[in-house]
């Protein structure tokens, strides 16, 4: 029978992958547009002017951003080395598209891709000249440098459509990666997955069943509550998994961005060690916004690690201020085994 033996959350984003020179490439998008901060939106000198107490300034600094960056890759080899340590032999990920496969012609809430295979290559020059500073830059750690295959999960992806249409539950099935023409900024596998194959299993990629959830775009984001019920379900699907497979099971994305809340983080990373579902699904809609919606991949992850016997370590929490504004993400890392 399967057992989950591995649960991670992790985040995936551009500033784990860039050097603390190269955040700041972000910064005058920062400045253009309002933020999403504790369920409302600012303008980016209403953040600076509200959150002048927090000596954000200084954590901005290069100092502090290189002392920032410095943590984070400390926590991504450790995370590299428990996965390397506990050698699961198939992967269940939690990632969110960011308009890489789906566009607003067609945007799936939930998609369980039952492909045989899915690909992850180069990104042509003229795609990669649509991404934005700061972003392209961090393409090496979502991307392989030539067309690689890699194996999915096409069973597990069937059986768990199938009970899911028995419990309510009306997938979106995909068998190959929505391809769009160029200049459309991406080919090949998404961002939320690709960072796993990258820099958590670093290119040994074992199997992999990826779900995908609408976090970010409305009208269409699912619910915490709803997210945390995947998750049930896919636990459940598990445990019925008449295979012979030691499982990890992961949430990529988050945490709060593009304005750092870390109160909201700390309280959700209290939530998951104290294995509180009723704090999880009860999450305010208005605070999962912009890149902090990324979090409803963790909550996914907790209904299905919850019921596990596993338990573990948060990693570390980093926050990685760019701006006075508290502009930037707060990555966060726990690995239960
Ligand atoms: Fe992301």
């Amino acid at each position: 029978m399967a057992e989950i033996v591995l649960g991670l959350w992790t985040t995936h984003g551009p500033q784990l992958s860039t050097t603390p020179e190269e955040w700041m490439l972000r910064v005058k998008a920062d400045r253009a547009r309002r933020h999403w901060y504790k369920g409302q939106t600012y303008a980016f000198e209403a953040l600076v002017e509200m959150r002048r107490g927090e000596n954000l300034a200084e954590r901005a600094s290069l100092e502090g951003r290189t002392l920032s960056h410095a943590a984070c890759q400390a926590a991504i080899r450790r995370t590299a080395e428990i996965w390397k340590a506990v050698d699961p032999d198939v992967c269940v990920i939690f990632g969110n598209d960011q308009r890489e496969l789906m566009l607003p012609a067609l945007q799936p809430a939930f998609t369980v891709y039952h492909g045989e295979t899915f690909w992850n290559g180069p990104l042509p020059e003229e795609r990669a000249a649509t991404l934005p500073p700061g972003i392209v830059e961090a393409e090496w750690a979502n991307r392989t440098p030539e067309r690689t295959e890699y194996p999915a999960l096409p069973e597990l992806a069937a059986g768990l459509i199938e009970r899911g249409i028995e419990d309510g539950w009306d997938f979106t099935a995909s068998n190959q990666w929505p391809d769009h023409p160029s200049p459309h900024h991406h080919v090949g596998t998404p961002h939320a997955f690709a960072y796993i194959l990258r820099r958590v299993m670093e290119d040994r990629a074992v199997p992999v069943l990826p779900i995908i959830t609408n976090t970010f775009f409305p009208p269409n984001q699912p619910r915490p509550w709803r997210c945390f019920a995947l998750g049930e379900l896919v636990g459940r699907v598990l445990s019925e998994w008449d295979r012979d497979a030691r499982v990890a099971v992961i949430g990529s994305g988050g945490m709060s961005h593009f304005v750092i809340d870390e109160g909201f983080d700390h309280a959700l990373i209290d939530a998951i060690g104290n294995r509180d579902a009723d704090w999880l699904r009860g999450i305010d809609p208005a605070l999962m916004k912009d890149g902090t919606s990324e979090l409803l991949n963790w909550v996914s992850a907790s209904g299905c690690l919850f019921g596990t016997g596993l338990s573990g370590e948060l990693i570390d929490y980093v926050p990685c201020y760019r701006t006075e504004a508290g502009s930037g993400t707060a990555q966060g890392f726990i690995a239960w085994t």
